[in-house]
Protein backbone atom coordinates (compact mmCIF):
# COMPACT_ATOMS: atom_id res chain seq x y z
CA UNK A 1 0.00 0.00 0.00
CA UNK A 2 1.56 3.35 -0.54
CA UNK A 3 1.34 6.38 0.98
CA UNK A 4 -1.86 8.26 0.75
CA UNK A 5 -1.94 12.07 0.92
CA UNK A 6 -4.35 13.73 3.01
CA UNK A 7 -6.11 15.53 -0.09
CA UNK A 8 -7.91 14.42 -2.81
CA UNK A 9 -8.42 14.56 -6.40
CA UNK A 10 -9.72 12.60 -9.53
CA UNK A 11 -6.09 12.99 -10.73
CA UNK A 12 -4.63 11.38 -7.89
CA UNK A 13 -1.65 8.73 -8.85
CA UNK A 14 -2.16 6.55 -5.95
CA UNK A 15 -2.58 3.12 -7.82
CA UNK A 16 0.20 3.82 -10.31
CA UNK A 17 2.75 4.69 -7.82
CA UNK A 18 4.21 1.62 -7.52
CA UNK A 19 4.75 0.77 -11.05
CA UNK A 20 6.15 4.60 -11.46
CA UNK A 21 8.73 4.21 -8.41
CA UNK A 22 9.81 0.69 -9.48
CA UNK A 23 10.37 2.63 -13.48
CA UNK A 24 12.36 5.18 -11.91
CA UNK A 25 14.36 3.43 -8.89
CA UNK A 26 17.72 3.13 -10.94
CA UNK A 27 17.61 6.43 -12.44
CA UNK A 28 20.51 8.53 -10.51
CA UNK A 29 19.53 12.47 -10.10
CA UNK A 30 20.15 14.92 -7.46
CA UNK A 31 16.75 16.45 -7.38
CA UNK A 32 13.12 15.31 -7.41
CA UNK A 33 11.36 17.97 -9.46
CA UNK A 34 7.61 17.94 -10.10
CA UNK A 35 6.06 20.93 -12.27
CA UNK A 36 2.67 19.38 -11.99
CA UNK A 37 2.65 18.08 -7.89
CA UNK A 38 -1.30 17.85 -7.72
CA UNK A 39 -1.81 15.89 -4.82
CA UNK A 40 1.58 15.35 -4.02
CA UNK A 41 1.17 11.73 -4.18
CA UNK A 42 4.44 10.28 -6.49
CA UNK A 43 7.02 12.75 -4.92
CA UNK A 44 5.32 11.89 -1.15
CA UNK A 45 6.02 7.82 -2.02
CA UNK A 46 9.25 8.37 -4.03
CA UNK A 47 10.96 10.59 -0.92
CA UNK A 48 13.52 11.97 -2.77
CA UNK A 49 16.28 13.63 -0.80
CA UNK A 50 15.97 16.46 -2.28
CA UNK A 51 12.20 17.84 -3.88
CA UNK A 52 10.84 20.29 -5.76
CA UNK A 53 7.07 20.71 -5.94
CA UNK A 54 5.32 22.79 -7.86
CA UNK A 55 1.43 23.67 -8.85
CA UNK A 56 -0.42 26.12 -10.50
CA UNK A 57 -3.11 25.51 -8.15
CA UNK A 58 -2.39 27.58 -4.92
CA UNK A 59 -4.38 25.57 -2.67
CA UNK A 60 -2.79 22.87 -2.98
CA UNK A 61 0.78 24.88 -2.33
CA UNK A 62 -0.42 26.60 0.70
CA UNK A 63 -1.73 23.25 2.19
CA UNK A 64 1.73 21.35 1.93
CA UNK A 65 3.28 24.70 3.25
CA UNK A 66 1.15 25.09 5.50
CA UNK A 67 2.08 21.02 6.80
CA UNK A 68 6.27 22.07 6.09
CA UNK A 69 6.01 25.11 8.56
CA UNK A 70 3.72 23.56 10.98
CA UNK A 71 0.93 25.54 11.36
CA UNK A 72 -0.97 22.32 10.03
CA UNK A 73 -0.60 19.69 12.23
CA UNK A 74 -2.15 16.15 12.59
CA UNK A 75 -4.15 17.17 16.03
CA UNK A 76 -5.17 20.72 14.79
CA UNK A 77 -6.85 18.45 11.76
CA UNK A 78 -8.29 16.12 14.52
CA UNK A 79 -9.31 19.30 16.63
CA UNK A 80 -10.74 21.10 13.29
CA UNK A 81 -12.66 18.19 11.79
CA UNK A 82 -13.88 16.76 14.57
CA UNK A 83 -16.01 20.18 15.44
CA UNK A 84 -16.68 20.97 11.78
CA UNK A 85 -17.93 17.02 11.88
CA UNK A 86 -20.17 17.69 14.01
CA UNK A 87 -21.58 20.89 12.82
CA UNK A 88 -22.04 19.19 9.47
CA UNK A 89 -24.19 16.37 11.13
CA UNK A 90 -26.33 18.72 13.11
CA UNK A 91 -26.83 20.31 10.36
CA UNK A 92 -28.16 17.45 8.15
CA UNK A 93 -25.25 18.50 5.78
CA UNK A 94 -26.25 21.75 5.11
CA UNK A 95 -23.60 23.16 6.63
CA UNK A 96 -21.19 21.67 3.68
CA UNK A 97 -22.14 25.14 1.49
CA UNK A 98 -21.61 27.42 4.56
CA UNK A 99 -17.46 25.61 4.60
CA UNK A 100 -17.46 25.99 1.00
CA UNK A 101 -18.71 29.76 1.22
CA UNK A 102 -16.23 30.59 3.67
CA UNK A 103 -13.44 28.80 1.82
CA UNK A 104 -13.69 30.50 -1.39
CA UNK A 105 -13.76 33.96 0.71
CA UNK A 106 -10.99 33.21 2.87
CA UNK A 107 -9.19 30.27 1.47
CA UNK A 108 -8.41 28.73 4.63
CA UNK A 109 -6.23 25.36 4.34
CA UNK A 110 -8.04 23.59 7.00
CA UNK A 111 -11.53 24.48 4.86
CA UNK A 112 -9.50 23.09 1.40
CA UNK A 113 -9.19 19.54 3.34
CA UNK A 114 -12.56 19.54 4.84
CA UNK A 115 -14.08 20.34 1.24
CA UNK A 116 -11.59 17.67 -0.60
CA UNK A 117 -13.15 15.15 1.84
CA UNK A 118 -16.88 15.82 2.58
CA UNK A 119 -17.61 16.72 -1.62
CA UNK A 120 -19.03 14.33 -3.92
CA UNK A 121 -16.47 11.55 -5.01
CA UNK A 122 -13.08 13.34 -3.92
CA UNK A 123 -13.29 15.55 -7.03
CA UNK A 124 -11.33 18.89 -6.90
CA UNK A 125 -12.91 21.58 -9.38
CA UNK A 126 -12.92 25.31 -9.81
CA UNK A 127 -15.45 27.51 -11.50
CA UNK A 128 -13.89 30.13 -14.13
CA UNK A 129 -13.66 32.70 -11.08
CA UNK A 130 -11.45 30.68 -9.35
CA UNK A 131 -14.10 28.94 -6.04
CA UNK A 132 -14.17 25.68 -5.48
CA UNK A 133 -18.02 24.59 -6.65
CA UNK A 134 -18.01 20.72 -5.97
CA UNK A 135 -21.04 19.88 -3.95
CA UNK A 136 -21.53 18.06 -1.63
CA UNK A 137 -21.33 13.91 -0.74
CA UNK A 138 -24.72 13.84 0.62
CA UNK A 139 -23.09 11.78 4.10
CA UNK A 140 -24.27 14.32 6.98
CA UNK A 141 -21.94 11.50 9.19
CA UNK A 142 -18.70 11.95 6.74
CA UNK A 143 -16.25 13.14 9.53
CA UNK A 144 -16.94 10.00 11.56
CA UNK A 145 -13.93 9.27 14.36
CA UNK A 146 -12.80 6.76 11.75
CA UNK A 147 -12.15 9.06 8.49
CA UNK A 148 -10.86 11.30 10.92
CA UNK A 149 -8.38 9.03 12.68
CA UNK A 150 -7.41 8.02 8.92
CA UNK A 151 -7.08 11.77 7.70
CA UNK A 152 -5.31 12.87 10.56
CA UNK A 153 -2.64 9.19 10.08
CA UNK A 154 -2.28 11.15 7.05
CA UNK A 155 -1.54 14.59 7.69
CA UNK A 156 0.86 12.94 10.33
CA UNK A 157 2.52 10.56 7.43
CA UNK A 158 2.65 13.57 4.92
CA UNK A 159 4.55 15.71 7.37
CA UNK A 160 7.23 13.17 8.37
CA UNK A 161 7.82 12.95 5.24
CA UNK A 162 8.67 16.30 3.84
CA UNK A 163 10.62 16.86 7.81
CA UNK A 164 12.74 14.17 6.72
CA UNK A 165 13.52 15.18 2.73
CA UNK A 166 14.08 18.82 1.52
CA UNK A 167 10.67 19.90 -0.20
CA UNK A 168 10.51 23.31 -1.31
CA UNK A 169 6.42 23.65 -2.23
CA UNK A 170 6.17 26.80 -5.04
CA UNK A 171 2.75 28.16 -6.69
CA UNK A 172 4.19 28.71 -10.36
CA UNK A 173 3.01 27.79 -13.71
CA UNK A 174 4.78 24.66 -15.27
CA UNK A 175 6.76 27.16 -17.16
CA UNK A 176 8.83 28.91 -14.59
CA UNK A 177 9.67 25.18 -13.03
CA UNK A 178 10.96 24.11 -16.00
CA UNK A 179 13.46 27.71 -16.19
CA UNK A 180 14.34 26.59 -12.74
CA UNK A 181 15.37 23.15 -13.46
CA UNK A 182 19.25 22.10 -13.76
CA UNK A 183 21.02 19.08 -15.12
CA UNK A 184 21.11 16.91 -12.51
CA UNK A 185 17.78 17.10 -11.70
CA UNK A 186 14.59 14.04 -12.71
CA UNK A 187 11.50 16.20 -13.51
CA UNK A 188 8.16 14.04 -13.07
CA UNK A 189 5.03 15.67 -15.09
CA UNK A 190 2.02 15.26 -14.87
CA UNK A 191 0.27 17.89 -16.91
CA UNK A 192 -3.66 17.72 -17.40
CA UNK A 193 -4.67 15.44 -20.44
CA UNK A 194 -5.28 17.50 -23.31
CA UNK A 195 -9.07 18.17 -23.44
CA UNK A 196 -10.11 16.18 -20.88
CA UNK A 197 -10.83 18.45 -18.16
CA UNK A 198 -11.70 22.13 -18.34
CA UNK A 199 -10.86 23.67 -15.11
CA UNK A 200 -9.61 27.34 -13.21
CA UNK A 201 -6.68 25.61 -12.51
CA UNK A 202 -6.50 22.71 -14.48
CA UNK A 203 -6.86 22.97 -18.09
CA UNK A 204 -4.58 21.80 -21.03
CA UNK A 205 -4.05 22.15 -24.95
CA UNK A 206 -1.77 20.79 -27.65
CA UNK A 207 0.18 23.96 -27.36
CA UNK A 208 0.89 23.76 -24.08
CA UNK A 209 2.04 20.40 -24.27
CA UNK A 210 4.31 21.10 -27.08
CA UNK A 211 5.94 23.64 -24.93
CA UNK A 212 6.21 21.22 -21.75
CA UNK A 213 8.24 18.83 -24.80
CA UNK A 214 10.47 21.31 -26.12
CA UNK A 215 11.46 22.69 -22.55
CA UNK A 216 11.55 19.60 -21.06
CA UNK A 217 14.12 18.69 -24.01
CA UNK A 218 15.84 22.18 -23.71
CA UNK A 219 16.77 21.84 -20.22
CA UNK A 220 19.28 18.52 -20.37
CA UNK A 221 18.11 16.72 -17.35
CA UNK A 222 16.38 13.51 -17.14
CA UNK A 223 12.76 13.63 -17.60
CA UNK A 224 9.88 11.06 -17.24
CA UNK A 225 6.38 11.90 -18.06
CA UNK A 226 3.19 10.65 -17.13
CA UNK A 227 0.32 10.27 -19.95
CA UNK A 228 -2.27 7.62 -21.71
CA UNK A 229 -1.47 5.42 -24.48
CA UNK A 230 -4.76 3.76 -25.51
CA UNK A 231 -8.20 3.35 -24.12
CA UNK A 232 -10.88 0.92 -26.07
CA UNK A 233 -12.22 3.72 -28.21
CA UNK A 234 -8.61 5.09 -29.40
CA UNK A 235 -4.71 5.68 -29.11
CA UNK A 236 -2.98 8.70 -27.60
CA UNK A 237 -1.57 10.30 -31.01
CA UNK A 238 0.61 12.96 -29.24
CA UNK A 239 2.62 10.37 -28.12
CA UNK A 240 3.90 9.73 -31.70
CA UNK A 241 3.37 13.45 -32.95
CA UNK A 242 5.05 15.48 -30.05
CA UNK A 243 6.90 12.79 -27.72
CA UNK A 244 8.00 10.29 -30.82
CA UNK A 245 11.76 9.98 -30.06
CA UNK A 246 11.76 9.05 -26.50
CA UNK A 247 11.27 5.53 -24.70
CA UNK A 248 7.63 4.16 -23.53
CA UNK A 249 6.68 1.92 -20.75
CA UNK A 250 2.87 0.92 -20.32
CA UNK A 251 0.72 -0.98 -17.70
CA UNK A 252 -2.92 -1.33 -18.19
CA UNK A 253 -4.89 0.56 -15.50
CA UNK A 254 -8.89 0.04 -14.45
CA UNK A 255 -10.93 3.19 -13.76
CA UNK A 256 -14.00 1.81 -11.83
CA UNK A 257 -16.86 4.90 -13.29
CA UNK A 258 -19.45 4.73 -10.16
CA UNK A 259 -17.62 1.84 -8.52
CA UNK A 260 -19.68 -0.90 -9.92
CA UNK A 261 -17.23 -4.01 -11.08
CA UNK A 262 -19.22 -3.75 -14.81
CA UNK A 263 -18.14 -0.20 -15.27
CA UNK A 264 -14.96 -0.41 -15.58
CA UNK A 265 -12.86 0.81 -17.89
CA UNK A 266 -9.52 -0.41 -19.09
CA UNK A 267 -6.74 2.30 -20.03
CA UNK A 268 -2.89 1.78 -21.35
CA UNK A 269 -1.11 3.85 -18.95
CA UNK A 270 1.89 5.47 -20.15
CA UNK A 271 5.47 6.77 -18.63
CA UNK A 272 7.46 8.59 -21.81
CA UNK A 273 11.30 9.18 -20.99
CA UNK A 274 14.26 10.37 -22.58
CA UNK A 275 16.38 7.82 -20.25
CA UNK A 276 15.64 4.14 -20.43
CA UNK A 277 13.12 3.10 -18.19
CA UNK A 278 13.60 -0.09 -16.08
CA UNK A 279 10.74 -1.52 -18.35
CA UNK A 280 10.31 0.54 -21.73
CA UNK A 281 10.04 0.16 -25.72
CA UNK A 282 11.97 2.99 -28.08
CA UNK A 283 8.38 5.21 -28.45
CA UNK A 284 9.21 4.15 -32.56
CA UNK A 285 8.76 0.31 -31.76
CA UNK A 286 5.57 1.30 -29.68
CA UNK A 287 3.84 2.76 -32.83
CA UNK A 288 4.54 -0.50 -34.80
CA UNK A 289 3.28 -2.56 -32.20
CA UNK A 290 0.11 -0.29 -32.41
CA UNK A 291 -0.07 -0.91 -36.18
CA UNK A 292 0.71 -4.86 -36.03
CA UNK A 293 -2.10 -4.83 -33.31
CA UNK A 294 0.32 -6.30 -31.07
CA UNK A 295 0.00 -6.35 -27.20
CA UNK A 296 1.19 -2.88 -25.83
CA UNK A 297 2.55 -3.86 -22.31
CA UNK A 298 5.79 -3.61 -21.94
CA UNK A 299 5.86 -4.72 -18.80
CA UNK A 300 4.44 -6.62 -15.71
CA UNK A 301 3.90 -4.86 -12.36
CA UNK A 302 6.99 -5.46 -10.34
CA UNK A 303 8.01 -5.52 -6.90
CA UNK A 304 9.24 -1.84 -6.15
CA UNK A 305 11.70 -1.66 -3.12
CA UNK A 306 9.84 1.11 -0.86
CA UNK A 307 12.41 3.42 0.66
CA UNK A 308 13.26 2.27 4.66
CA UNK A 309 10.87 5.68 6.08
CA UNK A 310 8.14 4.60 3.97
CA UNK A 311 8.25 0.57 5.44
CA UNK A 312 8.45 2.50 8.81
CA UNK A 313 5.04 4.16 8.58
CA UNK A 314 3.71 1.41 6.76
CA UNK A 315 4.15 -1.00 9.57
CA UNK A 316 3.29 1.99 12.06
CA UNK A 317 -0.07 2.22 10.23
CA UNK A 318 -0.75 -1.18 10.22
CA UNK A 319 -0.22 -1.63 14.18
CA UNK A 320 -2.42 1.64 14.15
CA UNK A 321 -5.58 -0.58 12.19
C1 LIG B 1 -3.06 15.27 -13.42
S1 LIG B 1 -2.90 16.44 -12.14
C2 LIG B 1 -1.47 15.91 -11.26
C3 LIG B 1 -1.81 14.74 -10.38
C4 LIG B 1 -0.74 14.33 -9.43
N1 LIG B 1 0.36 13.62 -10.06
C5 LIG B 1 -1.36 13.43 -8.35
O1 LIG B 1 -1.15 12.22 -8.37
O2 LIG B 1 -2.09 13.96 -7.50
C6 LIG B 1 -2.37 17.87 -12.97
C7 LIG B 1 -2.02 19.06 -12.08
O3 LIG B 1 -1.48 20.07 -12.92
C8 LIG B 1 -1.85 21.33 -12.40
N2 LIG B 1 -1.73 22.29 -13.52
C9 LIG B 1 -2.58 22.48 -14.56
N3 LIG B 1 -2.09 23.40 -15.42
C10 LIG B 1 -0.89 23.80 -14.90
C11 LIG B 1 0.11 24.72 -15.34
N4 LIG B 1 -0.05 25.43 -16.45
N5 LIG B 1 1.23 24.85 -14.59
C12 LIG B 1 1.38 24.15 -13.43
N6 LIG B 1 0.46 23.26 -12.97
C13 LIG B 1 -0.65 23.09 -13.70
C14 LIG B 1 -3.26 21.13 -11.87
O4 LIG B 1 -3.57 22.07 -10.88
C15 LIG B 1 -3.20 19.70 -11.34
O5 LIG B 1 -2.93 19.69 -9.96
Amino acid sequence: MPIVPPIKSQGIKTKLVDWIASNVEDINYDRWVEPFMGTGVVGFNIQPKKALMCDSNPHLIKFYNGIKNKEITSAGVKKFLTEEGVKLLESDGAYYYDVRKRFNEEGSSLDFLFLSRSCFNGMMRFNRKGGFNVPFCKKPKRFAQALVTKITNQVKNVSQIIETGDFTFKCQDFQTTLKEVDVNDLVYSDPPYIGRHVDYFDSWSEEEEIILNQMLENANAKYVLSTWLSNKYRTNEYIFSIWNDSFIATKEHFYHVGGKEANRNAVNEALISNVNLKYCIPTKEMEIKIKNGDSLLTSQQSEYKKPTQLMLLLEEENLNK
